[in-house]
């Protein structure tokens, strides 16, 4: 038996990265998952690879600053599965691309960036929030877990709006904890140190991620089977005691305060 056996489980920005790796622990642990993802090819690759380790998995083309999309990913779970979706697993945010590196500084603040940025990674996210609660409250249950950083609760140079997306994802997790916490549905969000995924590669000079490794105290990238883990434990019943929590998986990054600010403020920078 998983300890997530039964349960219906939706990860966005599930085609990569961290998102791809959750998606595959949840399955792991019994969950039957709805992979969804900006990029539907990427979506798919993660579904199938699910499905060829045994687990169950179905893909879907999802953009989470779309609500439409939202409520037709939620309705797809519930037809393809046969019950509502008890855990949400709020990943997708925008990290990389050509809007990102325009996300500089106040003074250099590019109002299409900073609108794209928190349209998608902290509204996405309010909208993921929305559209799982009615299912949650038919059945009493749910977790969802919220993605925030490391530079949404340290103070962080560059990428103004991401940053800034990335501490509204702490505000939105309380808020959905205090309000339906008495109903059964938890909330929680997730601070990840640097994990080696496509967005560190997009966004730190390679000859900056050994000194990117030796700001965790564990002198290393996450892996992001390393969140898989968290993921799987907040969603499942292990954590019922846990809601409202800003919880890192950062391999002790944000356990002092020397290192973070040179490795990733200066890595991005250059
Ligand atoms: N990798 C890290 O070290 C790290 C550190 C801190 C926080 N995070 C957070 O973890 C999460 C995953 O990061 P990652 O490193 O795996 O990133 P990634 O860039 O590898 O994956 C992000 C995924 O989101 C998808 N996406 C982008 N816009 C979307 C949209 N509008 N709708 C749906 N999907 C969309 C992309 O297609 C991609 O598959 C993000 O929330 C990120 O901010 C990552």
């Amino acid at each position: 038996m998983g300890t997530l056996d039964g349960r219906i489980a939706l990860v966005t920005g599930a085609g990569s990265g961290l998102g791809r790796a959750s998606a595959h622990a949840l399955a792991a642990a019994g969950a039957r998952v709805l992979v969804t993802d900006l990029n539907g090819d990427t979506a798919e690759g993660t579904a199938t690879s699910i499905r060829e380790t045994g687990g169950t998995a179905v893909a879907r083309v999802h953009d989470i600053a779309d609500e439409g999309a939202w409520a037709e990913v939620v309705a797809a779970a519930r037809a393809e599965f046969g019950a509502p979706v008890t855990a949400l697993h709020n990943n997708a945010a925008l990290t990389i691309g050509p809007v990102m590196d325009r996300d500089r500084d106040p003074l250099h603040l590019d109002l299409d960036a900073w609108n794209a940025s928190l349209s998608v990674t902290l509204t996405g996210s309010a909208l993921g929030c929305k559209h799982v609660l009615p299912g949650m409250l038919e059945v009493g249950a749910g977790s969802i877990i919220n993605m925030s950083s490391t530079r949404g609760v340290t103070g962080a140079t560059w990428r103004m709006s991401y940053n800034t997306a990335k501490a509204g994802i702490v505000g939105l997790t309380r808020t959905v904890a205090v309000h339906y916490g008495a109903q059964g549905i938890r909330c929680n969000a997730i601070v990840p140190g640097v994990f080696d995924t496509p967005a560190l590669r997009g966004g730190i000079p390679r000859e900056r991620v050994r000194e990117v490794e030796r700001s965790h105290l564990t002198n290393r990238l996450g892996r992001p089977e390393e969140l898989g883990n968290a993921v799987v434990f907040l969603a499942s019943d292990l954590s019922s005691f846990i809601t409202g929590a800003v919880i890192p998986v950062d391999g002790g990054q944000s356990a002092f305060s020397e290192g973070l600010a040179p490795a990733i403020s200066r890595g991005i920078e250059d």
